[in-house]
């Protein structure tokens, strides 16, 4: 365990348990994008998903390892980084800074509110039962009409597009970050890794806001 008490060693974990949360992210915005195929396919989908029941326990397992033990190491890091550093700079001339990068912790917490939220929202389903158990017309748990009627509040809809514009400041400097941690870039390629995780960010952005946007102004609808 000596390496994980040095700061490269817990550079390595954020960058390792980041990517497995960016793969995750990606695979998630490409499964709700069904939901433009109409309610038979996200609803068939939903089903396939919650018939591999031992599949979607040890993914929410691997899931649930990677998200504490980024929380966690994130903020020893951010807490030593601190104490390194006890009092802030007058003046700070670190040009390679920005918003995205100085926020890292805020915007990490913030997404793990999100998280808590999204969870009890569609997975336990408990923020709206009235209309979280709603079943399709083959008797199928409704998963579009429970999304349909969320989102065609405009207070859940904002709070999901806000959390989409937190996770875009996060993953705008986390992606070409955990290249830079897992040693993945030189010189030559730094410029295309930085470009290329900022675009990937604004597409995750985009794709994911898409949802309550279309249906909060009824492009999609029930
Ligand atoms: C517009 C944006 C989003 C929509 C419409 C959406 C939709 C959903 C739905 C419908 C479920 C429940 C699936 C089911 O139980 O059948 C779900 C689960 C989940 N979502 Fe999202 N999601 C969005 C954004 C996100 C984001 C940005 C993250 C991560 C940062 C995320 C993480 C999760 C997790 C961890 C689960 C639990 C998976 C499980 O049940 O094992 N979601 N989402």
């Amino acid at each position: 365990m000596h390496w994980y008490q040095t700061s490269l060693g817990k550079k390595y974990i954020m960058a390792a348990t980041g990517l497995g949360m960016v793969g995750f992210v990606i695979v998630h915005l490409i499964g709700n994008l069904s939901i433009y195929a109409g309610p038979a396919a996200i609803n068939t989908y939903a089903e396939k998903l919650h018939q591999l029941v031992p599949l979607v326990w040890s993914f929410r397992l691997v899931m649930a390892i990677l998200l504490l033990t980024h929380i966690c190491t994130g903020t020893l890091l951010y807490l030593e980084n601190r104490k390194a550093r006890p009092v802030s700079y007058a003046c700070r001339k670190n040009v390679r800074t920005s918003l995205p990068a100085e926020t890292m912790i805020w915007s990490g917490l913030l997404l793990a509110v999100f998280i808590i939220y999204h969870l009890l929202h569609f997975t336990l389903r408990v923020t709206n039962p009235d209309i979280s158990n709603l079943l399709d017309p083959l008797g199928r748990p409704n998963v579009f009409a429970m999304v349909a009627l969320s989102f065609a509040k405009a207070s859940i809809s904002l709070a999901y597009v806000s959390a989409m514009i937190v996770l875009l400041l996060h993953l705008y400097h986390g992606i070409q970050s955990l290249f830079q941690s897992l040693g993945l870039n030189n010189g030559k390629t730094l410029p295309v890794i930085e470009k290329s995780g900022r675009a990937a960010a604004c597409v995750l952005l985009a794709g994911y806001t898409s949802i309550p946007v279309a249906f909060l102004f009824g492009t999609l609808n029930i």
